[in-house]
């Protein structure tokens, strides 16, 4: 029970569902049963590994122990676990609206606190975050600006430009790089931006898998599909742009 006599029910992974009903836009929101397991194998392959580490150890550079860290939109627990191992102790919170990915998050984390939960309206006191980040996932500037404490920081990742370029030219015949989004966050300034880029060599299966993890799986021309489908190896760059804002005093 919460200070204002609120009650939830926390699952035996360990999670609170927080979404409430009225609040969900369908029956399943966030990403489906099918895109969550093949991230998930992604992630236990350590494929994104590079990338994990290095918003750690940016992390562990911006805060101190048992600060407040908070992950948006982070499906199943990844980042948020690979975290606590570079970063040690901190007190960190992970929230998705995807039920099955929290329940995964759960378990495979247990040192962090996940609640199935919007990143528009995050069961957090105002000014409780020492830094928040989301990778590959919406989150709205309002909702950070209200999270973050002045002097906090958010960390955005997103795809750069030439992420996953060789699967874009095998499914499209004329593909177009990434386009570079570079949020608007009037409460908060840019501290920094960084690059990370790798090659990855991928078998058939995690190729199968890392298509099913992207809206790559619904996209491209059916013969190209075809072609991608009988690979049994693709070396694959991959690249993402990390930018820091600090919290500005309001
Ligand atoms: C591309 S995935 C990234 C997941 C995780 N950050 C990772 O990189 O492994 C985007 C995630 O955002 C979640 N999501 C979508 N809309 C959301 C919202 N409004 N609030 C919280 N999570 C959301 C989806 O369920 C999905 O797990």
């Amino acid at each position: 029970m919460c200070e204002t006599g609120h009650c939830f029910d926390c699952a035996r992974e360990g999670y609170v569902n927080l979404l409430p009903a009225s609040h969900k836009r369908s029956k399943d929101p966030g990403d489906n049963r099918e895109m969550i397991d093949a991230r998930h194998r992604v992630h236990q392959a350590r494929l994104y590994h590079p990338l994990a580490e290095k918003i750690g150890i940016i992390m562990k550079a911006l805060i101190g122990q048992n600060a407040l860290v908070l992950d948006l939109g982070c499906g199943e627990g990844y980042y948020s676990s690979v975290l606590h191992q570079v970063a040690g102790k901190l007190r960190v919170h992970g929230v998705d609206v995807s039920k099955p990915a929290i329940r995964i998050a759960a378990r495979s984390c247990p040192n962090a606190h996940f609640a199935v939960a919007s990143s528009f309206d995050v069961p957090l006191a105002s000014r409780s975050v020492d830094a928040a980040f989301s990778v590959f996932a919406p989150t709205g500037a309002a909702e950070l600006a209200r999270l973050v404490r002045p002097g906090g920081y958010f960390l955005d990742v997103s795809p750069a430009p030439s992420h996953l370029w060789e699967l874009r030219e095998l499914l499209y015949d004329n593909p177009r790089a990434h386009e570079q989004v570079v949020r608007e966050l009037p409460s908060f300034e840019q501290a920094s931006s960084e690059a990370v880029e790798f090659i990855l060599e991928l078998t058939a299966e995690q190729l199968r898998d890392l298509v099913a993890m992207t809206p790559y799986a619904y996209g491209g021309q059916r013969e190209n599909k075809g072609q991608l489908a009988r690979l049994d190896a693709l070396e694959l760059q991959v690249a993402f742009s990390l930018y820091l804002y600090r919290r500005l005093p309001s």
